[in-house]
């Protein structure tokens, strides 16, 4: 009975997660044909002979998707690394710039402190600013979804953005605000040292790559950002707002994972 209803939730579980992934644009997935054991004729008056599968050969490589750009993010490796309560402290009550006078709660980052994957948003929206944690609102969900799609849990990453608190009626973040918030984002990376970091949306690429460019320019390869390699990917906003930024955001997100090691779901 319990074997059952274990096997329930496995298939219920494979479900939502193919059904993500069609919701993604994914529209295949790739399947490893076991080789079938070759039988050679029988012999008059002898048993068949079994062979061993043939050594599957590797599939040609597509055009590599992994290229390191020229763009290199400003990243001061000579900086002292500092604990993630260390930086938070030094942000303190913080009136640095006109942002803070709007603010319910101060929006930190949250996550892994050792995590080797980190997801870097704008700033938070109106759902962080009254429960002080980033992405928890829609576009959250929708990030939470992603992460899960990756065969991750949102507790193994590190959540953060580059202006910490609201800017009013969510508008971008001006370029005096980000410039004021931007040494504590990059302080924080510093801290985590992940393998891997993703720019939502061209706001955070464009502060960490100190870069004019679009993000259709920016995504779908790596850039170098001190150790670690920085992605730039659509925002989730974006993808609530146009359903055609999903397979984009997806492949982006594959070229992540085969970096981080992490298995293609279906693999
Ligand atoms: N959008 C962001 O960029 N960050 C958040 O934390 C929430 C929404």
């Amino acid at each position: 009975m319990k074997r059952q209803s274990e096997l329930k939730g496995i298939i219920g579980d494979l479900k939502r997660h193919l059904e993500f992934q069609k919701s993604m644009g994914v529209a295949r997935v790739p399947v490893e044909k076991k080789a079938k054991e070759e039988t050679i004729p029988k012999a008059p008056g002898k048993e068949p002979v079994k062979t061993q599968p043939k050594a599957q050969t590797s599939p040609e490589k597509k055009d590599d998707v992994i290229r390191i750009e020229e763009q290199i993010g400003i990243f001061d490796a000579s900086a002292k690394k500092m604990t993630l309560e260390e930086i938070r402290a030094e942000i303190g009550d913080c009136t640095r710039c006109k942002l803070h006078e709007g603010r319910t709660n101060l929006v930190f980052g949250e996550g892994n402190p050792k995590a080797r994957l980190v997801f870097v948003g704008e700033g938070p929206g109106r759902d962080e600013d009254l429960q002080g944690k980033p992405f928890v609102g829609r576009s959250g969900q929708l990030l939470t979804k992603i992460i899960e799609a990756m065969g991750l849990k949102r507790e193994d990453v590190y959540i953060c953005n580059v202006v910490k608190c609201r800017p009013p009626e969510n508008r971008t973040p001006e370029p005096d605000e980000m410039a004021t918030c931007e040494q504590f984002l990059f302080k924080q990376i510093r801290s985590i040292e992940p393998g891997v970091v993703v720019c939502l949306g061209s706001t955070a690429a464009q502060s960490i790559l100190k870069t004019k460019q679009s993000l259709g320019s920016l995504r779908g390869k790596f850039h170098q950002y001190g150790r670690a390699k920085l992605m730039v990917t659509y925002h989730p906003a974006a993808l609530l707002r146009n359903p055609n930024f999903k397979k984009p955001l997806w492949e982006d997100m594959q070229v992540v994972m085969k970096e981080l090691g992490i298995s293609k779901p279906g693999d």
